[in-house]
């Protein structure tokens, strides 16, 4: 029987082949310094993800400027002050000769509140009132503060491949800055960055410009989108589809398929027919996959090694994209490259109290106590009570805690 997993992929137009099909897909790790360096438990987390397997690594999203945070622990690239310490980063991610790519991203309007004064976005749209206690105002970019910021992602992509990072992934999805461009919910502009969807992915459109006369033509560059935002008047499945033709005729190299907002928060589990499915975006994918040729991964929800074989098997997906299932065990790629692993047990991370379980900040709160376990060498607690991780975190951070942490 073929072994899909074990497949090498070819990413044709920059001679890259990925090893096999599994991607770590990002975690924001919440690990750096307090100048937002990779501290020594960021480098010793990902070590233990190049043993694990993957062919591809990307890490949790890296901000284009510490001006923007989406939570305090950010890791922030955009001067060559701490470049040491990102080599240090991008040998240990990449170690067991896999793919290593950076996440890049900036969080537009969804900036925490009391982290910074007020975000930026494409157009001045509060959020509904429920989420203005976390999120701090924002303010329309001026057409002189776009250009900044392409600006910014593609030093950032350049100074990614400087530290030895083997490509970058763009993070269009989620609700942060890209995909609130895409978005006509949250983009109201009447310039050439708004209106239609050819408008709207212009600025998404004019990164992956920039970033490819940076870093040259053997550096793949990724991009993370949503299928949809499932929100009223929110970016479509159609429009989503439009953009990936346009991002392949511009030579980008691999797409990641996700999907929601913050303040619809889909990308961990998604209710409704699509759920019947084991990953929740494999519908949208294997229409995506009629339309385009760029190779393709589908994030959200994998947990059966069957699963994934029939989606590969299939082709509605090129690779599989794990993420939460990779905070317990790192080790689950090379255990399921190797057939040792069928299902992988993942537990509900609820507490019980509704205000609590909303919005899956528990959830995120949990992974990300894995993740800090594993930084700091030790084994991660799979059985960990949620009620007690709650404890923790209100014990370390307070109630600021329901704050700080984004997907
Ligand atoms: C703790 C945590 C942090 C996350 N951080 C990011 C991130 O920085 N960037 C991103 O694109 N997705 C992020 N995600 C979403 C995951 O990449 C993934 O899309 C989602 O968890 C669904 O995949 P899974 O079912 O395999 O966990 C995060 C998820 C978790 C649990």
């Amino acid at each position: 029987m073929t072994h899909y997993l074990k497949e090498p992929l070819l990413l044709e137009k920059r001679g890259v082949t990925i090893s096999n099909r599994i991607m770590k897909s990002a975690m924001s790790e919440g690990m750096a310094s307090r100048d937002h360096a990779p501290t020594d438990e960021l480098i010793r987390l990902y070590e233990r993800w190049s043993e694990g397997g993957a062919g591809l690594i990307v890490t949790g999203n890296v901000m284009v400027t510490k001006d923007a945070l989406g939570e305090p622990g950010n890791v922030v690239l955009e001067d060559a002050r701490h470049l040491d310490q990102f080599r240090r980063w991008a040998s240990a991610g990449k170690r067991c000769g896999n793919e290593f790519w950076m996440q890049i991203n900036h969080p537009g309007k969804q900036v925490v509140r009391g982290l910074v004064k007020e975000g930026h976005a494409p157009s001045a749209i509060p959020f509904p009132p429920k989420f203005q206690r976390f999120f701090a105002p924002s303010r329309a970019l001026t057409t002189a503060g776009i250009h900044d910021l392409i600006h910014r992602f593609k030093m950032t992509a350049s100074l990614a491949k400087e530290a030895g990072f083997t490509g970058v992934q763009l993070h269009a999805a989620h609700g942060y800055l890209i995909s609130q461009f895409l978005s006509p919910r949250h983009n109201r502009r009447t310039d050439e960055w708004g209106g239609s969807i050819e408008n709207r992915s212009r600025f998404l459109k004019e990164i992956c410009r920039a970033v490819r006369a940076e870093v040259g033509e053997s550096f793949p560059i990724g991009v993370k989108i949503n299928s949809a935002d499932f929100m009223k008047a929110g970016f479509t499945e159609e429009e989503s589809k439009y953009v990936i033709k346009s991002l392949e005729e511009l030579g980008v190299d691999h797409v990641e398929i996700s999907g929601g907002t913050y303040e619809k928060a889909v990308m961990t589990g998604k209710k409704g027919p699509a759920s019947e499915r084991e990953a929740y975006f494999l519908e949208y994918a294997e229409g995506l996959k009629k339309r385009t040729t760029i190779p393709i991964a589908v994030t959200g929800g994998f947990r059966t090694s069957e699963g994934m074989r029939e989606a590969l098997a299939s082709g509605a997906t090129d690779m599989i994209g794990l993420a939460r299932p990779l905070a317990v065990d790192p080790y689950i790629p090379h255990k399921l490259l190797e057939g040792e692993l069928k299902d992988i047990t993942t537990r509900s991370v609820r507490t019980g109290i509704p205000a609590v379980d909303k919005g899956g900040m528990m959830e995120i709160m949990w992974y990300s106590q894995q993740l800090d376990r594993l930084g700091r060498g030790k084994q991660t607690k799979p059985r960990f009570s949620p009620k007690l991780s709650l404890l923790l975190s209100l014990w370390k951070q307070g109630m600021g805690v329901f704050q700080k942490r984004r997907v």
